[in-house]
């Protein structure tokens, strides 16, 4: 679709919870007079343990709402609802723009020197179909070491960025990238740079990580154009708690100007 810049409306922005926040963070950065509208499904997070067809449902009634509101460009700023539903959304929408996150398998082979990477993932995203063919498609004889890193979210949501037992858990997920020998590693998950530290600690000085979200960010910026709007505005909206999110907000991003505001999932 190609929208007339006069009549474009919102940019709509979804996760499933505090995840697409760093996806968020850069697009702010690089588009500063746009409409964003962010929807923290957090009554149902994380999405990394639930089925295809309940990803897929929330991606769609989610989607339904922020183009209601007035979305005409769509960021999945979540990996996991990308892998299992951007094509479908897609094709339900045919005429609004649906920019989707997916751990950059091209960048990180021409990173690595010794053709070993590792990718740090949901389960829901490494299990999935579309992650396999990406895999395939991109990383041209490169050994990929997949790993679902179930129960790392769900300490994010609760704004636990460093405890000890969360540490435990992400030095058990890379000590299978640790065996493969990896030099690159990948975050596929739009939760994990905000624990960026750790995956550090864990990996070591020599493993070199890749984020995404501003890749994301710049492809969303890219298709939105230069609209100069003077109506540069934000608001969240979260299916959970509204004065929890508030709070990690403010705590973690620093961010205090926003409202979050409730909404009620269809069907619930
Ligand atoms: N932040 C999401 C992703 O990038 C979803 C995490 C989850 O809810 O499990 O995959």
């Amino acid at each position: 679709m190609q929208t007339d810049p006069s009549q474009r409306r919102e940019i709509g922005v979804f996760d499933s919870g505090v995840g697409g926040f760093t996806v968020l963070r850069e697009l702010r950065t690089l588009l500063p007079t746009a409409r964003l509208r962010y929807l923290a499904d957090t009554a149902y997070a994380p999405y990394g343990n639930r089925s295809p067809e309940d990803i897929r449902a929330r991606s769609f009634a989610i989607s339904e709402h922020l183009i209601e509101r007035g979305a005409d460009l769509i960021v999945i700023a979540c990996n996991t609802a990308t892998a299992h539903a951007i094509e479908a959304l897609r094709a339900r929408w045919p005429d609004r723009l649906f920019v989707g996150t997916e751990p950059g398998i091209k960048p990180a082979v021409a990173a690595s020197d010794n053709g070993r990477i590792g990718l740090l993932a949901t389960p829901a995203t490494a299990a999935s179909a579309r992650l396999r063919a990406l895999i395939e498609r991109h990383a041209g004889g490169h050994a990929v070491t997949v790993q679902g890193c179930a129960g790392v979210v769900d300490h994010i949501e609760a704004g636990d960025l460093d405890s000890a037992e969360l540490q435990a858990l992400v030095e058990r997920y890379c000590a299978p990238l640790l065996a493969a020998g990896v030099d690159t590693a990948l975050l596929g998950c739009t939760h994990f740079p905000l624990i960026e530290p750790l995956w550090r600690a864990a990996l070591g000085p020599r493993v070199k990580l890749l984020r995404i979200e501003t890749a994301v960010a710049r492809r969303a910026a890219d298709l939105w154009h230069s609209v100069p709007a003077a109506s540069a505005a934000l608001s969240v909206e979260t299916s959970g708690s509204p004065e929890r999110l508030q709070a990690w907000m403010a705590a973690v991003l620093g961010w205090r100007e926003a409202a979050v505001e409730g909404w009620k999932p269809s069907g619930a």
